[in-house]
């Protein structure tokens, strides 16, 4: 993994070339009530956090902090380790703006290779981040920082089918990849799956993935919603569509006895 590469991707997204403001209450809202898990991946990702009322969390590649701010807004206590240091300040001032510094605590570097020293979390978060990453060094680190019986939490984009991942490649639709990233297969999960006691696995977005190709409008917004329900249908009745999801949300649990 080249990570100079990755630093540099990361200087230019669109989260750094805009001023950090603060947080609207409606967003704070819609991350402590996740109303709509069924269909919508932020949501069960979200719901899995309350669920476990962890003490404190670690999250993994927070970028520019807006999951990090809103979760302590919530009350939780929230470690945010990050390899850019561009972002991880855009973090900082996030929490300051949104009155939560007292609950966030940053750390800065490659997240597998972090020694954590002797500190252990109840819970570790990854969103859409250990696509970017060397996974077996990406398990060995969550797996050393969590608690016995902790939880880990994961929403990764995915592809089991090799045409749609040829697909993405060759669709002239513009993506915001970095030189580090890839989808996630299915052998990848397995490989999750394996270090965890237990797994609860959801897969979402067949059509609502083409939310890439939408303009950001109140009449696209409702379309997408639209077909994320189409979606959450379709997946819960008909498995053989679970092989063409994008996109993936896991809760896994650390055994008790190391
Ligand atoms: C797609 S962004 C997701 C950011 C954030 N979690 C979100 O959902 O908005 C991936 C993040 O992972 C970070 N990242 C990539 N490789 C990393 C590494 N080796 N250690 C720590 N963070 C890393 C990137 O800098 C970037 O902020």
């Amino acid at each position: 993994m080249d990570l100079q590469k990755e630093i540099d991707f990361h200087q230019n997204v669109p989260e750094l070339e805009e001023p950090v403001r603060p947080t609207e209450v409606a967003k704070f809202e819609e991350y402590a009530q996740a109303p709509d898990p069924g269909r919508n991946p932020l949501h069960r990702f979200l719901r899995h956090i309350h669920e476990h009322r962890p003490e404190t969390i670690l999250e993994l590649g927070c970028g520019a902090g807006q999951l990090t701010t809103r979760l302590a807004k919530i009350g939780y206590q929230v470690t945010a380790l990050e390899l850019s240091p561009e972002l991880l300040e855009a973090t900082r001032m996030r929490a300051a703006m949104d009155g939560v510094s007292g609950r966030v605590e940053t750390w800065q570097g490659d997240l597998t290779q972090f020694d954590c020293g002797d500190r252990r979390f109840d819970m570790v978060v990854a969103k859409l981040v250990l696509h970017h990453l060397d996974l077996e060094a990406a398990l060995r680190m969550i797996t050393r920082s969590l608690k016995p019986g902790g939880v880990l939490v994961v929403w990764e984009p995915v592809a089991f089918s090799t045409a749609l991942q040829a697909l993405r490649d060759v669709t002239p639709v513009k993506k915001e990849v970095s030189p580090n990233e890839r989808q996630l297969t299915r052998a990848d999960l397995a490989r999750i799956r394996s270090c965890f006691a237990n797994c609860q696995e959801d897969l979402f977005y067949l059509f609502a993935r083409l939310h890439r190709v939408f303009p950001d409008h109140h009449l696209t917004r409702i379309l997408l919603r639209g077909l994320e329900c189409f979606d959450a249908f379709a997946l819960a009745n008909c498995p053989p569509l679970r092989h063409f999801a994008g996109t993936a949300v896991l809760c896994l649990r650390k055994p008790h006895q190391e």
